[in-house]
């Protein structure tokens, strides 16, 4: 992709996990790094783009006068920065790793161990993809998916169950692909179920053929 075709287009990302409180000290987590959200928050300033990036707990940075970092914690946090944020968004790209479940109550204070096991009930978190594709106007709309098995069909069940006009699937299969790598191996698949399957590849390479992809779409 060269030039800016991205230019006047405001982008939305989620990038990173979310850290869901147990009590003051303690919380729940999984071990996304954020790369792959900040990477596409990077190539899509480059193309032109006013980027809002909403990042759950990560050890990364960025500087770039096209790029707003908001950061978040939970995923509720999450939530509520993306709807703020959506109804002027053209291309909202979700790659965050939100915890599906936080515990049901926060402790005030910290838990004291005690004998025997401990119990946290859980509750389900809102599920901020599904959400954006509800209420989905204007908006090109992108996930991620990550699968153990059926991949393919797995993809496109979601693709379909949350309104999107891409899905990103990370191939696990492969050595070096995924979460906390810093390589990754894709398929994008349009609304369309046109699939496109990629090499093994750098995140910023992954980025730019996501961009790709998703540019060609837009400008159709
Ligand atoms: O359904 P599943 O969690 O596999 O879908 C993954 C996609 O949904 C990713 O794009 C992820 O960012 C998004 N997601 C979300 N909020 C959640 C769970 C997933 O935005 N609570």
């Amino acid at each position: 992709v060269e030039g800016l075709p991205l230019k006047g287009k405001k982008v939305l990302i989620t990038a990173g996990p979310t850290h869901e409180a147990i009590d003051p000290v303690r919380f729940l987590g999984n071990r996304s790094s954020g790369t792959m959200g900040f990477e596409l928050a990077k190539k899509a300033a480059d193309l032109g783009a006013e980027v809002i990036l909403v990042s759950g707990p990560t050890g990364l940075s960025i500087q770039h006068t096209s790029i707003k970092l908001v950061r978040v914690t939970s995923a509720q946090e999450m939530y509520n920065e993306c709807h703020a944020h959506y109804p002027t968004t053209d291309i909202a790209i979700c790659a965050a790793a939100v915890a599906d479940y936080r515990p049901k109550q926060v402790a005030k204070e910290k838990i004291k161990k005690e004998d025997g096991g401990l119990t946290i009930a859980l509750e389900r978190n809102p599920d901020i993809l599904l959400s954006l594709g509800e209420s989905k106007a204007h908006q090109f709309l992108v996930g991620f998916a990550l699968e153990t098995q059926n991949e393919l069909e797995n993809a496109k069940g979601k693709l379909q169950r949350k309104n999107l006009d891409g899905i990103v699937l990370n191939s696990l299969k492969d050595d070096g692909a995924g979460f906390g790598s810093a390589t990754n191996k894709i398929t994008f698949i349009d609304k369309n179920l046109q699939i496109k399957t990629f090499g093994l590849k750098t995140k910023p390479e992954v980025a730019s053929d996501i961009w790709e992809e998703i540019i060609a779409r837009i400008h159709a």
